[in-house]
């Protein structure tokens, strides 16, 4: 069978851990997806700049609507991030009747219900598993692994970066602004790392695993939001002193009034395990009424971390397309579904 055609909007760190990941685990991605997955096409802005991927067999192009419009190509794959040129393009790649895979965080909590009913509209999947918590699948374990569960409430530590600083700040009393720098350099921050900081990113993770969690519409500005930039190294050493470790959590949970959301830093006793969860590493703790209490870790960010996410949700694609169509499964299985009528 032919292998499923894909082109890539957005070459950095994302685009090129998937290039590579695709690459090392052909035979592995073919046998699990029941064909090949192939990227022809991948737009860039500056295709000069140095590359942490071999693009040997790919077009590569600085009109995204090489990608968008190309007749050829199954699934758009958006690593650009942001709401703007992104929204714009995947909208258009929809309009196209094409699937969409995407990290993009900001995009979906923003936009997503518009987004979703676009694509139901169509009948393409929007498949948004990198989004949250890099390479940890929590999407497919909230959606699929606890399908049978009330989720009662979740918390995280949502955002890469920000546990990056604190981590660095207790256990090197290294400056903020320093290790900031160095999250940059290593390609965990945001194109506008005061939407680590400042606790937006999480916000849009949030708001992602709430509507998951909860069946309820995407609803970004629902959410208190405070950052980590005010916690100097002597707040690190201090709760440190009293046993405790400053977290930068964000927490869901059904309440009597509706979904309550937040995120803001949190002081945690030292002996529970998300209190150890340090450097770029997430966790996310989802408390369900049949499992109980279920803790899911793993790299937030990086190149591969969050390539792994891209690629399962490729995979997951391509087998529905591998599918015979008329015993397909329903791909709205790939959306939230608003059905529950629990206010925000
Ligand atoms: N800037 C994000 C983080 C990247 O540090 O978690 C992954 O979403």
């Amino acid at each position: 069978m032919e292998p499923v055609k894909a082109g890539l909007l957005g070459l950095g760190t994302v685009g090129g851990g998937t290039v590579n990941v695709l690459r090392r685990n052909a035979e592995e991605i073919e046998r699990r997806a029941g064909r090949g997955i192939r990227i022809t096409h991948a737009a860039a802005r500056d295709l000069d700049k140095p590359r942490i991927c071999d693009t040997t067999g790919i077009t590569l192009t600085t009109d995204p609507q090489d990608v968008v419009s190309n007749p050829d190509i199954q699934i758009v794959i958006e690593l650009i991030g942001g709401d703007g040129l992104a929204k714009d393009l995947v909208m258009q790649a929809i309009e196209q009747g094409k699937h969409v895979v995407t990290a993009n965080k900001a995009l979906i909590a923003k936009h997503g219900n518009e987004i979703f009913a676009a694509a139901q509209k169509k009948g393409v999947m929007v498949a948004f598993e990198a989004a949250v918590a890099g390479g940890i699948p929590i999407i497919k374990a909230i959606r699929e692994g606890l399908a049978g569960n009330q989720i009662q409430w979740l918390a995280g530590i949502i955002n890469g970066t920000g546990n990056f600083i604190l981590t660095e700040m207790r256990d090197k009393g290294r400056e903020f602004e320093d290790v900031l720098k160095e999250a940059q350099e290593l390609g965990y921050a945001e194109a506008d790392p005061t939407f680590d900081v400042e606790g937006i990113d999480a916000a849009h993770k949030l708001t992602i695993l709430s509507s998951i969690a909860f069946g309820i519409p995407l609803q970004f500005e629902a959410t208190y939001t405070e950052g980590i930039s005010n916690i100097t190294r002597e707040d690190v050493a201090y709760a440190e002193e009293l046993g405790y470790r400053i977290k930068h959590l964000g927490l869901t949970r059904r309440t009597d009034k509706g979904v309550e959301l937040r995120v803001h830093p949190t002081l945690i006793p030292e002996r529970r395990l998300i209190a150890n969860v340090d450097g770029v590493m997430n966790a996310v703790l989802v408390m369900g009424d049949a499992v109980g209490p279920t803790l899911y870790y793993g790299a937030g960010a990086g190149d591969e971390p969050t390539a792994s996410a891209v690629v399962a949700d490729l995979v997951d694609v391509a087998r529905v397309l591998t599918s015979d169509p008329e015993n397909r499964v329903p791909h709205l299985a790939f959306q939230p579904d608003a059905i529950s009528d629990l206010p925000i």
